[in-house]
């Protein structure tokens, strides 16, 4: 083939694919945010972040993963006809279950009250993570809401993510669940980067204070520094929000939270995150399956 015929050929055949790999690789920001203990505020957090990154013109996927027991279609007040259990039922393909929110938020809905999904299997494991790669839209960041705690589920969407977003209240079950989460995915998954983010705090001081002593902790027990993101205070406007099944930083977005989180997304979007060292992967690394199994 003479080189004008190989360039066609690399255009029509090889180039697609590598920019398809590219758009893949290492271009999106996959985060999940998760905490040791329940109610921190994971799932306001996860849907307000989503929604200021889109506002920014950042191209955002909003995972649903608390699997069973889904809340994002509750706080944004909406009622997706399609799942996550629609999709690794087989029933419909990921691109027809996504749904548009506020702001253009791309949502990828849970499913509520479904026992089968409280435990996902290796092979739906393997199904999500097959349908997410192949996705057309290129996205710039996917933020994962997780459920709280240490369940199979929890620790499988953690690992499939890149970086991982601790959320702890200053309460102190909260610092101690927050503790053993980083200990089960570090001591048993080898996970290593950890971001504190601290949700209700009354002040920066009281904030810093929880990233000291659970940093403290790390340090000394596990050996492992974690990095601290900020604070997002205590405020009543984050339940009315709620209430009116709207998102904070959009019906309330001069309140001190919203404010919080619009500093905390933009210091987010100015971490570098880190590069991949194995350029074959894509969205994620499957051999967090296995050792998730
Ligand atoms: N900064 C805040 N100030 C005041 N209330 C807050 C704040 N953040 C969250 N909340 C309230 O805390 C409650 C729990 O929030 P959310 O559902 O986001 O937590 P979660 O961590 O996702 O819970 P779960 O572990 O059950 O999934 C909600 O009622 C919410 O209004
Ligand atoms: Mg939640």
């Amino acid at each position: 083939m003479d080189q004008a015929g190989m360039l066609r050929e690399m255009k029509t055949n090889v180039m697609p694919a590598a920019i398809r790999q590219k758009r893949h690789n290492g271009n999106t920001r996959v985060i999940a945010v998760t905490s040791g203990k329940g109610g921190v505020g994971k799932t306001n957090i996860t849907a307000n972040f989503a929604y200021i990154l889109s506002k920014m013109g950042k191209r955002t996927l909003l995972l649903d993963a608390d699997v069973g027991l889904a809340n994002i279609d509750v706080i944004l007040g909406i009622t997706p006809k399609y799942n996550l259990h629609h999709v690794l039922s087989g029933e419909k393909n990921l691109s027809e279950a996504v749904v548009e929110g506020p702001g253009g938020i791309k949502i990828l809905p849970s499913a509520s009250g479904v026992q089968e999904m409280a435990e996902l299997s290796k092979g739906q494991k393997f199904t999500l993570l097959e349908e997410l790669d192949g996705l057309d839209e290129a996205f710039d960041f996917m933020l994962i809401d997780t459920a709280a705690g240490i369940a199979d589920n929890v620790i499988y969407f953690n690992m499939a993510a890149k970086e991982i977003i601790v959320v702890a209240s200053p309460e102190p079950t909260s610092l101690t669940d927050a503790y053993a989460l980083i200990k089960v995915l570090y001591q048993g998954y080898a996970a290593k980067r950890f971001t504190l983010l601290v949700n209700m705090a009354k002040n920066s001081n009281e904030a810093d204070g929880v990233y000291t002593r659970l940093s403290n902790a790390t340090n000394h027990f596990l050996d492992l520094p974690i990095e601290y993101l900020g604070y997002i205070p205590h405020d009543q406007n984050v339940p009315k929000a709620v209430r009116k099944q709207k998102l904070l930083s959009e019906v309330f977005p001069d309140s001190k939270a919203s404010k919080s989180m619009s500093e905390v997304v933009e210091k987010l979007c100015r971490k570098q995150p880190e590069n991949h060292e194995n350029g074959t992967i894509k969205f994620f690394d499957r051999s967090i399956i296995d050792k998730n199994n």
